[in-house]
């Protein structure tokens, strides 16, 4: 089964055709990502309008790059997938569209993917991890833990109360005069860095529940800035080591109660699962590693251009919803908001 899967709900622009074998593996044959970051660098975050506009302009070439790269045609394919949400809306109707179109000219199924649940996915398409599994997904936009039971069914065990982890690190970088995307700067910047120089809070550390919260450790970085401003190399190094080792001794506190929530209620996870842009962190991804194994799992994590956002992930929960027949109408609409939790809702809907 050959699917085409369109991604645009942030500031990437990316198509890309996989495989689905029947035995049920997955195969990337074209993966094509054309980032607009540089477009948005000067703002210190993704500009909804300028992304909106930039999809438009790159998106007919990203796919005909992706089909050349394939050697495949459009009527060659066993459906469209594009990312029907949750995100920027101006974005999401972009690619969406274009699905649709491709989708009516072609006659083939269109398939209206939540992007979360694509995040949730990829671990089957790269390392074929059976059902059921723990998945933290943790991206500038969204950071939970959920129980991943089947295609289409997730329960959210838990979920950050304000930022999330990767708007945590975009925005520290951001306060200490470092570039966008901050989380890869962030993390450059703490191997240099002394982490123990500043003494950061560790927010819902011990709580029953597997949330988060980083507002507070946020704040606490920033006065700490203040105190010692203006800031030389090595303050702006520390500071990133303390921040990023606080969000660290967060993280594992937080996934271990998660994983051992997913046990109580689901049994024995496959793996834990770690999906979005954060996941690339070489830290969190060591303490998630020493989590799985304090949990009688093991971790599986992507690699990094899998764990961005990216068409191959959009493109795979596309073939896991045809290959199950939750396909969807041309009448599918585009969502800004869209918890990963109605995603079966959604493919009930009367037709
Ligand atoms: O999944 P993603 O590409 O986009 C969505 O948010 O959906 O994730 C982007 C986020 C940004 O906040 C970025 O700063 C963060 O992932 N990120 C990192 C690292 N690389 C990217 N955060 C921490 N450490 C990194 N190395
Ligand atoms: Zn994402």
């Amino acid at each position: 089964m050959l699917v085409l899967g369109i991604e645009t709900t942030c500031d990437e622009t990316a198509a890309a055709i996989v495989r689905r074998h029947e035995d049920g593996r997955g195969e990337i044959v074209a993966n094509i990502i054309l980032s607009q970051s540089a477009e948005h660098a000067a703002y210190g975050g993704v500009v909804p309008e300028i992304a909106a506009r930039a999809h438009v302009e790159v998106l007919d070439l990203t796919i005909a790059e992706a089909m050349v790269k394939a050697g495949t045609s459009f009527e060659a394919l066993d459906g469209v997938a594009a990312a029907a949400g949750p995100g920027l809306i101006g974005g999401i109707i972009v690619g969406l569209t274009m699905a649709k179109a491709i989708a009516l000219v072609v006659e083939k199924p269109l398939v209206a993917v939540n992007h979360l649940e694509a995040h949730a996915l990829t671990a089957r398409l790269t390392d074929a991890v059976a059902f059921p599994y723990c998945l933290f997904l943790v991206s500038g936009g969204h950071t939970q833990i959920v129980a991943v039971l089947d295609v289409g069914r997730y329960v959210r065990l838990g979920t950050t109360l304000d930022d999330a982890i990767g708007e945590a690190f975009d925005k520290t970088a951001k306060l200490l005069g470092l570039g966008y995307p901050g989380g890869p700067e962030v993390e450059r910047e703490a191997a240099r860095g002394e982490a123990t120089r500043f003494a950061l809070p560790r927010p819902m550390l011990g709580r029953d529940e597997p949330d988060f919260s980083l507002s507070g450790l946020k704040t606490a970085l920033r006065l700490e800035a203040e105190k010692i401003a203006p800031l030389s190399d090595q303050d702006v190094a520390d500071l990133c080591a303390a921040f990023q080792r606080a969000v660290v001794d967060v993280v594992a506190d937080r996934v271990l109660t998660g994983l051992r929530a997913f046990r109580r209620r689901f049994g024995a996870p496959t793996a834990l699962v770690v999906a979005g842009g954060v996941a690339v962190n070489q830290a969190i991804r060591r303490a998630l590693e020493t989590v799985a194994g304090m949990a009688d799992t093991s971790l599986v994590a992507p690699p990094a251009e899998l764990c961005t956002d990216n068409g191959a992930m959009i493109a795979w929960a596309g073939a896991e919803r045809i290959f199950r027949g939750m396909t969807d109408t041309l009448a599918a609409s585009p969502r800004a908001r869209w918890p990963l939790e109605e995603t079966l809702a959604a493919e009930k809907a009367p037709a």
